[in-house]
């Protein structure tokens, strides 16, 4: 059977004045899981929520949550993410001195493993032994941290290459994209290999429930 691709729209880009309204209304016309970022401002020159926040907007909607987190050492708060409601939980490469550490201890708190990458960083840091943990690989495909930004065009081309190198290891993981994903490219992205796509102003700018259509039907014909 087809796999479903999942559609995560970016709350970054939400209004927070009816966060619990948007929230209850995407999970009724399509979205599959949201996105939640988690700016430090050490690791991205930049801030937003916690898990306070997390925490309660947990009690608005079943749909599941994938915490981005754009941390230095993010080691320090995976148990209360994990506490506060978050089912994927998503560390970057490059935030971790103890990788293997960080990621053993998601797991531990029976979330789903994610594991992102800035576009900078080289697709080679994806070794066999680092991906086999791994539940979701997330490629940045604009800067994480910073807002209006283009989608990177050699993006399409490490996607196809992080499935490649899942396949040859026999591994299933998802393929999450995040950074300026739009009705112009979200094809482009999931013939590449992706199958969690995020998606902020293309979904919060103008009508979320027909972005979210569109999307939605655009995807079930992929
Ligand atoms: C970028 C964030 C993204 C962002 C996506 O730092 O990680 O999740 O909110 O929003 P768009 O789709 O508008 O780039
Ligand atoms: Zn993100």
């Amino acid at each position: 059977m087809k796999k479903r691709i999942k559609l995560a729209p970016s709350l970054l880009e939400a209004d927070y004045r009816f966060l619990d309204k948007q929230l209850k209304m995407m999970e009724t016309v399509g979205a599959d899981s949201v996105h939640i970022d988690v700016m430090d401002g050490t690791f991205v020159p930049n801030l937003s929520m916690g898990m306070k926040m997390i925490q309660s907007i947990r009690q608005s909607t079943k749909l599941e949550f994938d915490v981005h987190m754009m941390v230095q050492e993010p080691h320090r708060f995976i148990k209360k993410m994990a506490e506060a409601g978050s089912d994927v939980i998503t560390v970057h490469f490059e935030a971790c001195k103890d990788l293997t550490g960080t990621l053993n201890s998601i797991k531990k708190e029976g979330k789903k493993v994610g594991l992102a990458i800035k576009p900078e960083t080289s697709l080679d840091v994806l070794t066999e032994n680092l991906l086999m943990p791994i539940d979701v690989v997330q490629l940045m495909t604009v800067e994480p941290g910073l807002e209006g930004q283009s989608f990177i065009p050699d993006s399409i081309n490490k996607i196809s290459e992080i499935q490649k190198k899942l396949h040859e290891i026999d591994k299933s993981a998802d393929i999450e994209v995040d950074g300026n994903i739009t009705m112009d490219n979200i094809k482009q992205v999931v013939q590449a290999g992706a199958t969690i796509i995020v998606a902020g102003k293309a979904i919060f700018s103008g009508d979320m429930v027909e972005n979210i259509r569109k999307m939605r039907s655009l995807l079930d014909t992929l």
